[in-house]
Parts: structure tokens; C-alpha cells; sequence
């Protein structure tokens, strides 16, 4: 079974709750979310391996650390996804950034996947998966599959907010992928809205509704 991370600190649930007030702007929200997004970079960032390297500063030689093994690649899931990238990149510039486009079937709720686009190499990286919303699990799941398909085998996913059964789904189909979210709630509504959630996540980063 995979591991489940919610990243806990304070400048982060008041962040949250901020963004799930109705009356939050889209400029507020857009920034919150990125604000968010790279403290979280800093925990699912944490386990990176680095090695010793010889450096000299003004006074003396010394041994620093410096990231070694895999490169990061973020890809977030269209379009939501989107809102999270400029915050992980603050903290991780080098990293390439790939797109997979799925949408809800509004009345199936089922992923339906429109474009994918992954760094050349891809599969040497640590793939990030970024979505704001983990709610019925089927979007992250498939977009997951679809980046394991083309040979990828270092798989995290961030999410902002995930429903319960969304996370089910998610271990259950891809136990070797950890999943970090800033809150878990409480459940789904009849239209598999995240219950209390923030609403459609997309809508409120482009300003779309
Ligand atoms: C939202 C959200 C996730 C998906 C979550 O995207 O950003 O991708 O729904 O739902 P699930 O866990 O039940 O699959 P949406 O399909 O609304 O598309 P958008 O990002 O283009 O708004
Ligand atoms: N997608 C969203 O944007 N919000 C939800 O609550 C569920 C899916």
C-alpha cells in the first residue's frame, strides 16, 4: 500500500481556508494555490536523495550536499492542474513539465483523456502528478495509467483536496504511487463533488463560471 501524506501546517489550512470561501477572488484564488503548492513541494520533495560534493567557500574547503539520482518532472492534469505548476517550479526551476488533458464526463463522472504530452525523459524522471482535486480518484487513476504507459515507474501524486473514496481508488490501482494532499474531507456530494471542498477547482483558477 502506498503512503498518504496530509501535509499539516498552519500557513497551509489557512491558506485552504481561505480558497474555499466562496467570496475568494480568482486572483486570490490562483495565488493561494500556488502559495500552497510549493509548501507542499517542500514535503513530497523531502525523501531526494543527495550525495557529498567538495565545495570551497571564502574561508575553507568543505563538503556540501547537492541532489543526486532523478530529476523531476511535474505533470499536471488539465486543466486545474495548471494552478499548481508556477509554485512546485519556485522551488524546483530545473524541472520539466509535461500535460495530460482528461476531463469529467459530467454525467458518467468518467475521465476522458484529450492530449498528452510528456518531457522527452520522461522516464528517467520522478514524475510529480499535480491536481487540485482528488474527488471519485477516476481522473488521477487514468492520468497515472496513461503516464505508467509510456514507461514511467517513479509516480507521486499532489492533491490539494481529496474526498475519501478518491483516495481508495487511487492506492488501490497504483499501491507504488504515494499520495500527498494539504486536506482530506469528509466526503462526496450526489454530483461527486468534494464535500466541503472549494467547488469546481478549474473554474476558480480561470475564472471560467
Ligand atoms: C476536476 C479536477 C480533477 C477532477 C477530479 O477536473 O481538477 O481533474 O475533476 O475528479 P475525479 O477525482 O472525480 O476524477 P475537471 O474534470 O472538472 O476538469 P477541469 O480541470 O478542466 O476543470
Ligand atoms: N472537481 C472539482 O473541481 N471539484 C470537486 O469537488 C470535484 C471534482
Amino acid at each position: 500500500m502506498s503512503k498518504f501524506t496530509v501535509v499539516n501546517h498552519p500557513l497551509i489550512a489557512h491558506k485552504i481556508t481561505m480558497m474555499r470561501q466562496t467570496d475568494t477572488s480568482t486572483k486570490d484564488f490562483r495565488q493561494l494555490l500556488e502559495e500552497i503548492s510549493l509548501l507542499m513541494a517542500y514535503e513530497v520533495t523531502r525523501d531526494l536523495p543527495v550525495k557529498d560534493i567538495e565545495i570551497e567557500t571564502p574561508i575553507c574547503k568543505t563538503i556540501g550536499k547537492e541532489i543526486s539520482g532523478r530529476a523531476i518532472g511535474i505533470v499536471p492534469i488539465l486543466r486545474a492542474g495548471l494552478g499548481m505548476v508556477n509554485g512546485i517550479l519556485t522551488l524546483v526551476p530545473n524541472a520539466k513539465v509535461g500535460h495530460i488533458g482528461l476531463y469529467r464526463d459530467p454525467k458518467t463522472h468518467q475521465p476522458v483523456e484529450y492530449y498528452c504530452k510528456l518531457p522527452a525523459d520522461a522516464t528517467e524522471r520522478r514524475i510529480i502528478v499535480v491536481d487540485p482535486m482528488l474527488a471519485t480518484g477516476g481522473s488521477a487513476a487514468a492520468a497515472i495509467q496513461f503516464i505508467k504507459d509510456r514507461g514511467c515507474t517513479d509516480i507521486k501524486l499532489m492533491c490539494l483536496i481529496a474526498a475519501p473514496e478518491g483516495v481508495k481508488v487511487v492506492q488501490d490501482a497504483h499501491p507504488d504511487v504515494d499520495i500527498y494532499v494539504a486536506a482530506l474531507d469528509e466526503k462526496l456530494n450526489e454530483n461527486a463533488y468534494i464535500v466541503p471542498g472549494l467547488g469546481d477547482a478549474g473554474d476558480r483558477i480561470f475564472g471560467t463560471k
